[in-house]
């Protein structure tokens, strides 16, 4: 859309379009904008304004009747954050009126909740809007949305105009909230709808949501992220770091707690950083964490952990145990310490090792996983052997992998690469080799042992066989009644395999050592 068609469309909805076609009331006040585009300059802004809190969200009482006998379907990409966000989107569903449904053959309203992080995952969301073409032109009374963190690029955006007619509405991570009122406006407009807030610092409390299963739930801790690693799309997307109040938090740990909920992940880009923006107290995530293991909640578990904020007094809590988990997600990105610089990650290799001698020596018993990008603008092979070497090193029991991706807008994104992706593909199968071999070796001292497993369900292949995880995030797949799911029971394991193992339940009034 040009900038002539832009206020032409703007202008139809101020004048012609503010009225319900068919009820006749007046939402013109709703009507803040039909067409607000993203800007990733001003997403990067970080301004020293206050974070606003609301905490007197409802669904607008003229929407609420929307959704009878509609259904809505959501596909989800990306990260546990975007996840969550399905969760609130699907509970403003159902505020509505609407019902979900698992199939988008019959929604009447399709989003695809994107992630931005690599090229790929973007191409993925590409080639199912290309599929959705098909059932718009059957149905051309379903509406197409794109929302969740592409839709905060403008790359993204303009690409969606020029290409993709099928899309009714575009918006933002930060516009969640507005759904109801982008609905309502793509229901009256021939226009695509696009509302993408680019720079936010606001916390919208009593969001509803409707949460996928009621045995492990997500809690936003915090949102946004402010480290700019200079590969990353997400504080652009996800703007500055907030922090939700610890009341909020922790009154929604304990009603969850109270509806029987067996584990909690606490959430945000960099967990660490949580309470920093507080201005009128000193309130970090060591102080949190040791508010809500005092909850009765079996496990408790945070991600993402950046190791820079990682601090002496959330290790000290986190020594603690009883809930909080011996399983720290701790992404280090590279062991070279000049790959780190560039990477702006703020750490040395030496630092990040200190960080982890110093939690284990006071959790001796705790699991390191990690995340790791291979083949970064011009990373030498001497630089990648220093990724394998501190992999060993550590002892990581997995790792997410990742060739780099470029992303538009950051400052990696204009570095000049000398690293051809047949090297950078090699360098991530030898990484990938390293993790499996790790991977089997932790597994392998399972063997025998008893484990405490959070039953989730039946095992995907067979329906005979349960499968849940252990306090470490290991999948355990057993034979067991079906009354077990929801619950925490203990398992001997008798075959330990690379990515998961198997195993009998035992008796509970067996007394046994659990690992
Ligand atoms: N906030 C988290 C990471 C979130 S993104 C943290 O800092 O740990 C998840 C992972 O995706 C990152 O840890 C990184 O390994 C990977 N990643 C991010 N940007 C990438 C890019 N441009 N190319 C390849 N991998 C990337
Ligand atoms: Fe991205 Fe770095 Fe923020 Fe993680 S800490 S989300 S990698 S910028
Ligand atoms: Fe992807 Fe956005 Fe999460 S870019 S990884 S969905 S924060």
């Amino acid at each position: 859309m040009n900038e002539k068609q832009r206020l032409e469309s703007q202008q139809a909805v101020q004048e012609g379009n503010s009225s319900d076609k068919k009820s006749g009331k007046d939402y013109s006040k709703y009507f803040e904008s039909v067409y607000t585009p993203p800007s990733l300059k001003d997403a990067k802004k970080r301004g020293k304004e206050e974070v606003k809190y609301h905490k007197d969200f409802s669904l607008p009482e003229e929407f609420k009747g929307m959704g009878q006998g509609r259904k809505f379907y959501i596909r989800t990409y990306g990260c546990q954050m975007n996840e969550h966000d399905t969760e609130v989107m699907a509970g403003i569903f159902m505020g509505l009126g609407y019902e979900p449904t698992d199939s988008v053959d019959d929604a009447n309203v399709i989003l695809l909740n994107t992630c931005a992080i690599r090229e790929n995952a973007e191409n993925k969301v590409f080639g199912e809007l290309g599929h959705l073409k098909h059932l718009k032109q059957q149905n051309p009374d379903v509406l197409i949305g794109v929302c969740g963190c592409m839709s905060q690029e403008e790359s993204v955006v303009n690409k969606i105009l020029k290409t993709y007619h099928q899309v009714d509405m575009i918006f933002g991570t930060h516009n969640i909230h507005r759904l109801p009122n982008i609905l309502h406006e793509a229901y009256m407009s021939k226009e695509m709808v696009v509302e993408v807030w680019s720079k936010e610092g606001d916390v919208i409390e009593n969001l509803p949501k409707i949460r996928r299963g009621n045995i492990k739930a997500w809690v936003n801790i915090m949102y946004g992220c402010d480290k700019f690693c200079t590969y990353c799309i997400v504080p652009f997307t996800r703007g500055k770091e907030r922090s939700r109040r610890p009341d909020d938090i922790i009154q929604e740990v304990r009603q969850l707690a109270a509806q029987g909920y067996q584990e909690i992940t606490l959430l945000g880009q960099n967990v660490n950083a949580y309470g920093k923006d507080f201005e009128d107290m000193k309130y970090g995530l060591g102080d949190l964490m040791d508010e809500i293991r005092k909850i009765d909640i079996p496990r408790i578990r945070f991600t993402t952990s950046h190791p820079r904020d990682f601090d002496d007094h959330l290790i000290e809590v986190l020594a603690k145990g009883g809930n909080l988990v011996e399983h720290i997600h701790l992404p280090v990105q590279s062991g070279s310490s000049e790959v780190l610089k560039i990477m702006a990650r703020k750490y040395t290799r030496e630092q990040y090792l200190e960080l982890v001698r110093k939690i284990k020596a006071a959790i001796p018993n705790a699991s390191f996983t990690t995340d790791i990008i291979v083949g970064y603008p011009n990373e030498t092979d001497e630089q990648f052997e220093e990724t394998l070497s501190l992999y060993r090193e550590v002892g990581y029991e997995s790792a997410y992998t990742f060739i780099y991706s470029p992303r538009e807008g950051t400052p990696a994104a204009k570095m000049q690469d000398n690293v051809p992706m047949e090297v950078k593909k090699e360098r991530l199968q030898r990484l990938n080799a390293l993790v499996n071999e790790l991977s089997a070796e932790a597994m392998k001292k399972y063997q025998g042992e008893v484990v405490e497993v959070l039953v989730e369900g039946e095992s995907k292949n067979n329906p005979d066989v349960l499968a849940g995880y252990t306090r470490k995030s290991k999948l355990v797949n057993f034979v067991g009644p079906k009354t077990a799911i929801g619950k925490l029971v203990k398992v001997r394991i008798t075959e330990a395999k690379t990515w998961s193992l198997n195993g009998e339940m035992v008796e509970e009034t067996q007394a046994v050592e659990v690992k």
